[in-house]
């Protein structure tokens, strides 16, 4: 996959993608990372990428022109990866970033990540050269660098090849719609605190139900939005209905006291 970060501070991707699962990537060609920096299609003298919004307010607003200069001469570059090609402004008020969406942009062939700073961008930017606006949450960062990594970081390990054996997790949290169960290693008793013994009683079936339990009643904890999704069986749904019968005798325990 090839991506392309369109960005003010190239310097900002090299520590982060310059250093374990993501560097192997690139080394090994799965992944082709370039960087344009949108200042050079400023055809301003001073280099101006943005100016006052109109209307007035605080602030500097991206202009168009740099911008879509920059994405077309990179379109024009790369004319073989167009039918796989997606276009993801950096944005707040896009739609919120998801493993989902991770897998679906697994699937391209180059994604144009654009990212924005100051007070963000000329709307005809999102409208006109954009293929879709993604947030990765519901707050404000300084500039567009921190997710665009963010999102290429969650999208590159879903391709085949990047994660090796030792750090390849099929059960991580969200794949399976579910928070993923706990894990221990050794030692097997750490002052006083036990591994469940399940975990060390080689039988695979037991901790097969004992994961999937363990996910299922994490989920319901802290997620349970996310039950309303995840695929479940006639087995977890039992399961569930016990855990809510249970939480719910604690509340009236805790309300006669
Ligand atoms: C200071 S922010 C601009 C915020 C904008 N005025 C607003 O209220 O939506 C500058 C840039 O950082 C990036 N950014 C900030 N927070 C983000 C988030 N949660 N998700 C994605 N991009 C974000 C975007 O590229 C944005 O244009």
């Amino acid at each position: 996959m090839r991506i392309d970060m369109v960005t003010l501070f190239p310097e900002m991707f090299l520590g982060p993608f310059g250093d374990s699962i993501i560097k192997r990537a690139v080394d090994s060609g799965i992944l082709d990372i370039h960087y344009t920096n949108f200042r050079d299609y400023s055809f301003d003298k001073h280099k101006h990428v943005d100016d006052s919004p109109f209307g007035g307010g605080a602030g500097m607003v991206l202009k168009p022109e740099p911008l879509f200069r920059a994405v077309k001469a990179l379109k024009e570059a790369t004319t073989e990866l167009a039918e796989g090609r997606r276009i993801l402004l950096m944005d707040p008020s896009g739609v919120t970033f998801t493993q989902a969406k991770a897998k679906e942009l697994a699937a391209c062939s180059q994604l144009i990540f654009i990212c924005g700073h100051y007070e963000g961008f000329d709307a005809r930017i999102t409208e006109h050269l954009a293929d879709e606006a993604i947030s990765i949450g519901d707050y404000v960062l300084t500039g567009g660098e921190l997710p665009a990594m963010v999102i290429a970081d969650a999208v590159a390990r879903m391709l085949p090849g990047v994660l090796g054996d030792e750090d390849s997790a099929p059960t991580d949290s969200f794949y399976n719609g579910l928070l993923e169960f706990p894990q221990y290693t050794r030692p097997r008793e750490f002052e006083g605190m036990e591994v469940p013994e399940v975990l060390i009683s080689g039988d695979h079936a037991r901790i097969a139900e004992w994961r999937r339990r363990q996910s299922l009643r994490l989920t319901l904890e802290r997620r349970p939005d996310l039950l309303d999704k995840a695929c479940l069986t006639a087995a977890d749904r039992l399961y569930l209905q016990g855990l809510k019968k249970e939480a719910a005798c604690v509340d009236r325990q805790g309300e006669s006291l």
